[in-house]
């Protein structure tokens, strides 16, 4: 138990930190408080810069050894330097929860609280998205998103949990992007990833990153509640949002 009312977890995330030896350490302060405020943090990608072993160790340490379980996913200057599974490494290394395409399950004040995440991808959303058509790379640009939301989506739908939250960097809405060039929509998010969302059973909330410029607030055309956490947005080291039960769980 963490003190918080029976039957309602507290979720805090943020993403976009884009940490490295100069933005080290600007975090931790306000994480310290964070066990009496949040019962997990997730973190949305763009952990790094540049995606380096060393980039991941400022990450490890601003972000290790927490009061609350940490869960978290890549961006994309996550792989900027083609190294991946070091930089998990490195954040599993210091305790983290590092998804892709993949889920885990935490017990948080007697609550299963299932998170399933992805880096996910671009592509776009109706009306102006990427089509499988014409040259191989558009059609590998538009397949890789597909792909991703198609396994998120498996890994989403099949946790066995009480509250199933998505963790996704790229948008799965446009609502979120609000604020950025309309021009780069499809390269922010894809209408993919929502149609995961919306086809898993009861998510109770839905946290990207990524649209540094974009809006916090948006849902998906089933109704599931989604926030842009990219650092830039909420402006502090975290937001945190309480989910009850009763509104999330899975209908019998
Ligand atoms: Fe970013
Ligand atoms: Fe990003």
């Amino acid at each position: 138990m963490t003190g918080t009312d029976e039957g309602c977890v507290r979720i805090a995330a943020v993403g976009d930190v884009h940490l490295d030896a100069d933005v080290v350490g600007r975090y931790r302060p306000a994480l310290e408080h964070l066990g009496g405020k949040a019962d997990l943090l997730l973190l949305a990608g763009d952990l790094t810069r540049h995606g380096t072993p060393e980039e991941a160790a400022c990450v490890a340490r601003e972000f290790g050894g927490l009061a609350v379980p940490v869960v978290a996913i890549l961006g994309n200057h996550d792989y900027h330097s083609d190294r991946p599974e070091e930089v998990t490494a490195v954040l599993r290394d210091a305790g983290l929860t590092v998804l892709e395409c993949t889920g885990t399950v935490l017990e948080c004040n007697g609550i299963r609280v299932g998170v399933a995440g992805t880096k996910g991808f671009g592509g776009g959303f109706a009306g102006a998205c990427a089509s499988e058509f014409g040259e191989p790379e558009m059609k590998a640009f538009t397949r890789h998103g597909r792909e991703l939301a198609a396994r998120f989506g498996e890994a989403l739908a099949a946790l066995e949990c009480d509250v199933r939250i998505s963790l996704t960097h790229y948008s799965p809405v446009p609502e979120t992007l609000l604020g950025e060039p309309v021009e780069i929509y499809p390269f922010l998010g894809s209408y993919h990833l929502a149609q995961a969302i919306d086809g898993a059973p009861g998510v109770g909330l839905a946290v990207h990153g990524h649209a540094h410029a974009g809006s916090e607030r948006g849902t998906t055309p089933g109704g599931v509640p989604v926030r842009n956490v990219a650092h830039p947005v909420i402006r502090q080291a975290y937001n945190v949002y309480q989910l009850t039960v009763s509104s999330v769980l899975t209908p019998a």
